[in-house]
């Protein structure tokens, strides 16, 4: 219940970053969800933005409690973005994914002049990789991929949703990636980039603007170095 707390309190902070008129990326998981509700309460009293979803899940949720949505097609450049993460190093840099979305979240967050993450105190690590980094992937590719990323050193687990794989938004499978503490996230960011079948990777470097960490009863506002 505690991290329910934090979550919360984070997401309530991060609505100082949104502004009348503007274009909103709308993040995925258990702490956004509390954004998109205090987002609903907002626009319930008169807020007018325009939110773009990054998973079916996010948007069903934004449309039932009245949250006008758009496009990337109509929109291709969000005024601020707000999603949460499943770990944050002290360079702001994220693990994302856990909940499956980290496609649609990569793009919507390169398209995003702000990225605002939402976290509580158990997302804070100094160093990334505790968390198995999902890995999305095309079907038709998932054995040649998992034997390359377990050739880097990985234990490798393809996703499931009961006894079937795990399928994305866009029907792709996730490879959970074991790394255990990751020495050069640059290096593995471009291996996995230049492995063909892999659709895209939850490593987030260089696109987090601000993290709000909730600790107990505070948020904290940690901002990127230059
Ligand atoms: C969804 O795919 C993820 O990137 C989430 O942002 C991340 O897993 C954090 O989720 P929780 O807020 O549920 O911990």
């Amino acid at each position: 219940m505690a991290n329910e707390h934090e979550k919360e309190a984070a997401a309530r902070e991060s609505l100082r970053f949104i502004q009348d008129g503007q274009v909103v990326g709308i993040g995925s998981g258990s702490t956004v969800a509390h954004f998109i509700r205090l987002l609903g309460d907002r626009v319930k009293n008169g807020l007018c933005i325009r939110g773009i979803p990054t998973s079916d899940h996010s948007g069903e949720r934004a449309v039932s409690l009245g949250i006008p949505l758009t496009t990337l097609d109509e929109c291709p450049e969000i005024d601020v973005t707000v999603d949460g993460a499943d770990e944050v190093d002290p360079q702001l840099r994220l693990i994302k994914g856990g909940g499956g979305a980290l496609l649609r979240e990569k793009i919507v967050a390169s398209a995003s002049k702000q990225l605002v993450i939402i976290a509580d105190s158990t997302k804070r690590v100094p160093v990334l990789g505790k968390f198995g980094l999902p890995v999305e992937v095309i079907k038709f590719a998932r054995a040649v991929v998992q034997k390359k990323i377990e050739a880097l050193g990985a234990r490798v687990a393809l996703r499931r949703n009961g006894d079937k794989p795990y399928l994305t938004d866009e029907n792709n499978y996730i490879l959970d990636c074991h790394f255990g503490e990751i020495a050069d996230l640059d290096w593995l960011a471009r291996q996995l980039s230049e492995m063909p079948g892999v659709v895209e990777h939850g490593l987030f470097i260089g696109m987090a603007s601000i993290v709000l960490m909730a600790e107990g009863s505070e948020v904290f506002e940690l901002r990127r170095g230059k």
